[in-house]
């Protein structure tokens, strides 16, 4: 493991040199290969790891809990109202307090500035579990699907269609650049990313060989690409703007008639979950038409969702493994 990763936070990838996150990759292959081996080599022997939630999670979640477990850590959920975080106790007061007792801190909320105060206050490594803007473990699973899929990164195209201005679009945009990938972005223009954030990433991938496209037409957006990825509509937290949503990205729905006009036959389709593909939850029965993606494509035979759900638990041992284990 490279010297520069230990004892590093990870709360964007921005941050991280394409070789850094090859190599948090290849760590999280060789601890995925060993996991299925049976073999266990508690690289976080004794330590605490704090895992603070504004947010509910399912996979996140599990996935720290379960890694801090398999490798010899104790994890200790810290949810929104199990303490002072924020409230009674500044940010800066709580992440001196954790890191007096903690090894590790894993945070997912709402403001990014919450995670990176807590990574300039706590002196131990801070991993950003999913915020308003980034959602960067997240990425880690993503490509380590497709890696498993297909190979080499370099040079393969994702097609994103959805909400191009949420964390999981803008994780997309930075790390496929990063690694040489060709990313579209493909939303209504009220919903592209911003233009900041393009102009910087346009910049990171003029130098490894990838590109972004962002478009408005799925038709450009999908042609080509290996993986046909979707996130919900209305992420945590805009809760007030799913009707709006369903009008908006209507046109932008996953379907099998999307899927086979990428004019590949091997295309996958991607999803961080959670996902609306029937109507068989309660936020989709009270918001008929929140479908970000049919059934069929969800339970299809294209379909990579809970490989990639699975590669939570891989990647996120391989971020915490990667800057603070032995
Ligand atoms: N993909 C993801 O972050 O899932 P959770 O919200 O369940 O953690
Ligand atoms: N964009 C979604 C991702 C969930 C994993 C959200 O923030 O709710």
């Amino acid at each position: 493991m490279a010297a520069t990763l230990k004892g590093r936070s990870f709360l964007k990838l921005l941050d991280f040199t394409p070789d850094e996150i090859r190599e948090l990759l290849a760590l999280a292959a060789d601890l995925k290969a060993k996991k299925k081996a049976g073999v266990r080599e508690r690289k976080l022997d004794g330590r605490n790891i704090a895992l603070l939630f504004e947010k509910p999670s399912t996979r996140t979640r599990c996935a720290f809990t379960v890694a801090c477990i398999d490798e010899g850590a104790h994890p200790e959920y810290l949810g929104k109202s199990d303490i002072q975080f924020g409230k009674k106790e500044t940010v800066a007061d709580t992440a001196r307090v954790l890191g007096r007792m903690f090894d590790g801190i894993e945070f997912r909320g709402f403001a990014h500035q919450t995670v990176e105060t807590l990574a300039e206050y706590a002196g131990v490594p801070v991993w950003n579990g999913l915020t308003d803007d980034w959602h960067p473990t997240q990425f880690l699973a993503d490509v380590l699907t497709m890696r498993e899929e297909f190979g080499d990164l370099a040079g393969q195209t994702l097609a994103y269609v959805g909400d191009g201005r949420n964390n999981v679009a803008n994780s997309l945009m930075v790390g496929c650049a990063k690694l040489g990938m060709h990313c579209r972005i493909v939303s209504p223009d009220t919903l592209h990313p911003e233009h900041d954030l393009v102009a910087a990433v346009e910049e990171i991938a003029a130098s490894t060989g990838g590109s972004l496209v962002v478009t408005s037409s799925v038709d450009e957006g999908v042609a080509g690409a290996d993986a046909i990825y979707a996130d919900v509509w209305a992420s945590m937290g805009e809760e007030d703007l799913i009707a709006d949503r369903i009008r908006t990205l209507g046109p932008y729905k996953i379907t099998e008639k999307m899927m086979s006009s990428t004019g590949k036959s091997g295309t996958i389709f991607l999803h961080c979950l959670p996902a609306f593909h029937n109507l068989d939850t309660e936020v989709s029965k009270q918001n008929p038409g929140i479908q970000e993606v049919e059934d069929e494509v969800f339970e299809g035979p294209q379909s990579r969702v809970f490989d990639q759900a699975e590669n939570r638990l891989h990647t996120i041992k391989a971020v915490m493994v990667g800057t603070l284990g032995n």
